[in-house]
């Protein structure tokens, strides 16, 4: 008897946190969380939930990463539109609460699955923790409607994982108090340094496809674009940018990803087709895409994760954006802003194709956002805290 009062005494303390997350760049930066809490079940228990905002490049993660979701809202449906999307987390998000009754969620950013889910904790009663909290443009419009995502899911959460000092320096002038903030790094640099490790000896059909269809000698831009605030014309414009750039430059070679979203496909399709000097390829895996980043001269994206990624490879962004909450690149030199008007992209490539001091300058490989150690200390934060919450 005395055992096994011992025992549920333990079965007491086990803290339930549920891990929500549900498009790629999400899957990215949570998959190294889950691996860390893998190393603590004695500690915590731990399940995830993935909303499935994405459905391909979502698996295409959990894949890579050897993550078996314990739920999966599959709710993905072809153009969603963000108040379905939004209301179809809040719902589903209450059951899963209901069901598994967490003391922690975890989510992560800027997305409608971060900001939906948070809400249908806080509405549960449980205690928010947000992954990469903190980075702000105060431009409610751009990132659309990824900056009042965050901005919300900052209101809601109780602990704030913050990957920069400017970041925690946000939060504060926001009133959040310092207690409850921790300067983590970026989990991306986790997920980086993870994949790159067995990157020497992985091997893929994928990779060796890829391969064949590059031009050794010439130089590769790699290329992405997805941000609603640049459907339409601003990926138009990006699309005529990138023609002229390899009609000037022959010894150059565009590779782009292109975001399955139809308004994005739409897009780019008006203006581009498949040629021998522009590859369009359908989204890449986590580590084909690491591998043609390495390859790559030179990225034009307007993605927030890689303009954390292509510092810590040596590699100049473009930034396809008129705004960014993560000013650290731009002030390291190693990300430009040049937002999408035609003229100003093919100049700002040009630049760097021609002038090699100046391409030297921004391939600089610096590492603004993490070491590596982000999700080892935000275990670490949730075991002390775990201590006081017990109390309340
Ligand atoms: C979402 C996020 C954005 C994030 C981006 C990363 C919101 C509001 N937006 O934008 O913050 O930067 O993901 O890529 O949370 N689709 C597929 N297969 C997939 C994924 C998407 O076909 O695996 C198509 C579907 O038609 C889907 C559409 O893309 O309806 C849009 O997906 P959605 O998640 O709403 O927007 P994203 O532009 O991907
Ligand atoms: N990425 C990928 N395959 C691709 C393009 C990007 O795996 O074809 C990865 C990239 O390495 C980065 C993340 O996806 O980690 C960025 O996702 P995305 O640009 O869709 O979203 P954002 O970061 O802008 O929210």
């Amino acid at each position: 008897m005395a055992g096994q009062a011992t025992q549920s005494a333990m079965e007491k303390e086990i803290r339930k946190i549920l891990i929500v997350f549900g498009t790629r760049p999400e899957a990215i930066k949570m998959a190294p969380l889950v691996k860390v809490l893998e190393k603590y079940t004695h500690i915590f228990e731990f399940k995830v939930c993935i909303t499935a905002q994405h459905r391909e490049m979502l698996d295409q993660v959990l894949e890579f990463f050897g993550i078996t979701p314990d739920y999966d809202l599959n709710i993905m449906r072809p153009g969603q539109n963000l108040t379905d999307l939004t209301a179809d987390i809040l719902c589903r998000m209450r059951d899963v609460l209901s069901d598994y009754a967490p003391h922690y969620v975890f989510v992560h950013g800027d997305t409608t699955t971060s900001m939906a889910a948070a809400l249908a904790a806080f509405y549960h009663g449980t205690k928010v923790c947000h992954v990469e909290a903190g980075l702000r443009t105060y431009n409610k419009h751009s990132p659309f409607p990824e900056e009042l995502n965050r901005q919300l899911t900052g209101r809601i959460a109780d602990y704030h994982f913050a990957p920069t000092e400017a970041s925690r320096k946000n939060l504060l002038a926001e009133g959040i108090a310092a207690e409850n903030i921790l300067v983590t790094g970026n989990t991306v640099v986790d997920a980086l340094l993870m994949a790159t490790s067995r990157l020497h000896d992985y091997s893929s059909a994928e990779i060796d496809n890829l391969h064949t269809k590059l031009h050794p000698e010439k130089k590769i831009i790699l290329v992405t674009g997805h941000r609603r605030e640049n459907h339409g014309e601003g990926l138009r414009q990006v699309g005529r940018a990138l023609q002229r750039i390899v009609t000037e430059f022959n010894d150059v070679q565009v590779v782009y990803p292109v975001h399955p979203n139809p308004n994005v496909r739409a897009s780019i399709q008006a203006v581009l087709g498949n040629q021998e000097s522009i590859l369009l390829t359908e989204p890449l895996s986590y580590p084909a895409f690491i591998w043609m980043m390495k390859r790559a001269a030179l990225i034009l994206t307007d993605s927030g994760g890689i303009q954390e990624e292509a510092p810590s490879l040596g590699k100049p962004v473009l930034l396809l954006r008129d705004t960014t909450e993560r000013p650290e690149a731009i002030d390291a030199g190693t990300v430009l802003k040049v937002g999408t008007d035609e003229d100003t992209i093919v100049e700002a490539a040009a630049r760097l194709l021609t002038d090699s001091s100046y391409y030297q300058l921004m391939s600089r490989r610096n590492n603004p956002y993490g070491d590596g150690q982000a999700c080892e200390r935000i275990v670490n934060f949730l075991l002390d805290k775990q201590t006081t919450d017990e109390k309340e």
